[in-house]
Formats: structure tokens, sequence, C-alpha cells
């Protein structure tokens, strides 16, 4: 008997949060940001400050962060506890060079922000459906990708926009091909408020 008709339903899905939070930066942030003392990370460059967002200079940007994160808390996610940023850190892809694969520890939500022009072509930031060691390595055949079963799926960031995605997701950055330098900036949050029940003894206040 051949199936013709069948259906297939998604059970779960990943998030990728993408929103533009152009009219919180400024012309002056921008070249601020562009300044900041930066410092050799992997193969790429880091700011050695790690707390950017807590620079007075930068105010409105964590303004307009913290709201999306608070759209993602409570649309996405669902919840009532607030979401807010740790740790914030500027990056530096010069040319030729991009960033490892890697997930963010002691974090819920991570996220990027792209606060200037992007080189073009754009280095992509790849997600990898795969949180933990494959032993068994079903890829599907390159015509037959679908949601459910495809391993990566590259996200292209565009100027002014901040993204948000889970801190267990593993990702890494293409490339950086173009001549120019490519900036962003990470960041990782975590939760506040009351998780758990009182009643069932799980409570936590956080
Ligand atoms: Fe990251």
């Amino acid at each position: 008997m051949a199936i013709n008709t069948y259906e297939v339903q998604p059970l779960f899905a990943e998030p990728m949060f993408r929103a533009s939070i152009e009219e919180a930066i400024s012309p002056k942030q921008v070249e601020f940001l562009k300044n900041l003392k930066m410092v050799q990370n992997k193969s790429n460059l880091i700011s050695e400050n790690l707390y950017i967002f807590d620079l007075p200079e930068l105010k409105s940007i964590k303004k307009a962060v913290h709201e999306a994160l608070a759209v993602y808390a409570s649309e996405v996610m669902g919840i009532s506890q607030k979401l807010y940023v740790t740790q914030s850190w500027a990056l530096i892809s010069p040319q030729n060079i991009g960033m490892h694969g890697h997930s963010h520890s002691n974090s819920i939500v991570s996220g990027s922000l792209y606060y200037c022009d992007m080189p073009t072509p754009v280095a992509g930031m790849v997600f990898d459906k795969h949180r933990t060691y494959r032993q068994i390595e079903l890829d599907p055949e390159q015509d037959k990708n679908n949601i459910y079963n495809t391993p990566m799926n590259v996200v292209v960031p565009k100027k002014n926009d901040v993204l948000l995605f889970s801190s267990s997701l593993q990702h890494f950055v293409q490339v950086n091909t173009a001549t120019e330098p490519r900036y962003s900036i990470a960041f990782n949050s975590f939760v506040k408020g009351t998780v758990g029940s009182h009643k069932d003894v799980s409570a936590l206040k956080l």
C-alpha cells in the first residue's frame, strides 16, 4: 500500500528572536564602541571590559536590550519572571577571522547586537541543533532539509538587530571574508523573581 496522504505535526521548536533597536543607538555610541580597548580572544578580538552595558555611555542601548529581553520572556518563553543582562562584551572579527563554536554557561538567554554597518558579505551566525555528542550522525540528504532534520541553520545579521536565543544552543560565527572588520556585541542574561512552587517545596527566590 502506498501512503499518499499523511501529516507531520510539529511538537517543539527552537526560537531565535530578532528586533531592531535602531532608535536606541546614536552615532556617538557607535564611535565609542568601536574605540573600546580590545584584547585577543581565541581568534577574534574581545573587549577588555566584559560588563560594557554598565558604562554610562551605553545606557540607552542597555535599556533597549532589556526591553527586547522583556518581550522574549513574556511572549516567547511565556514566563512572569524578568530577564536581566549579566555580562556584556564587544567583539571584532577582522578579515579572515570567525569565531569557534560555543554555548554560554550560567545564562538563560544570550544575545548579540550588531550596532553598526555590517561588512559585505556578512558572516552569519550558525546555530547547531545538537547540544551533545552525536554517536550516530544521520544527516539528511542536501535536498531533503527541513525544519525537523536540519542539523544547522544560518542567521544573517543586519545593522541594529538584536538577536536572542537559548544560551544552551551551540553556535559559531562564519569567517569574515570582507576586508572591513565585523563588529558586534554579545551578552548573557539570568532570571529575577521566584521560580518553582512554595507548596511543592521547590520555590527559589532569585
Ligand atoms: Fe556566543
